[in-house]
């Protein structure tokens, strides 16, 4: 089994891209396949000790799901099925795409949630990254100063989602063993 499970949830597919593209960069000892969440089971998650969520933000401020008149189901009607995982002991580093410019006053609120949900459940959440580069009102992805995980939007500044992605594995690095 790989050592670090990736699992996201998308709507128009461009956090699957960022997912695998994250993938792309390691064997397959060290991470599995990017898997979206639609397909997953909590024991595929509880199975992790190291493990990578990543989701955008829809609607206002919410979790990919039909509530946020997704296709399919997300992340809203994962999380409820994770709810008896223990996360103690895991490491958990999240990554979430949104836009700043179209929903300022929401910017990336779901990465916010992934990481209410993980904590409040014992997970040890890493790569928490820097609000320099972004303009925005208002994010619930905002602990303490920093975004709780990696911030990308694709919609406004894609040409920097290579860079802010290769420094931020490089951040989590030690905290989940790889070389990168
Ligand atoms: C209907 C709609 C609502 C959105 N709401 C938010 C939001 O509240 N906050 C935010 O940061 N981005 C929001 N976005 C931007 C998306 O998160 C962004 O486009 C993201 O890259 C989509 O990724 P996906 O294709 O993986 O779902 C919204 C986009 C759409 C189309």
């Amino acid at each position: 089994m790989a050592k670090i499970g990736l699992f996201f949830g998308s709507n128009t597919g461009k956090t699957r891209k960022v997912a695998k593209s994250i993938k792309k960069r390691f064997d397959d000892e060290t991470m599995a396949d990017a898997i979206n969440v639609n397909k997953s089971s909590a024991d595929d998650v509880a199975q992790y000790q190291f493990l990578i969520f990543g989701t955008s933000t829809l609607g206002e401020g919410l979790l990919p799901g039909l509530s946020a008149d997704c296709e399919n189901e997300s992340w809203e009607e994962f999380l409820p099925q994770l709810e008896g995982v223990d996360f103690t002991g895991k490491t958990v580093a999240l990554f979430g795409l949104g836009d700043q410019v179209g929903y300022s006053e929401n910017f990336l609120d779901a990465m916010g949630a992934l990481y209410q949900f993980v904590v409040e459940r014992g997970a040890k959440v890493v790569g928490a990254t820097s609000t320099e580069g972004f303009e925005f009102d208002s994010s619930e992805a905002v602990v303490d100063g920093k975004f709780v995980g990696l911030a990308l939007d694709l919609d406004n500044q894609s040409g920097l989602t290579d860079e802010r992605v290769n420094n931020w594995l490089k951040q989590i690095a030690p905290e989940f063993g790889l070389s990168v």
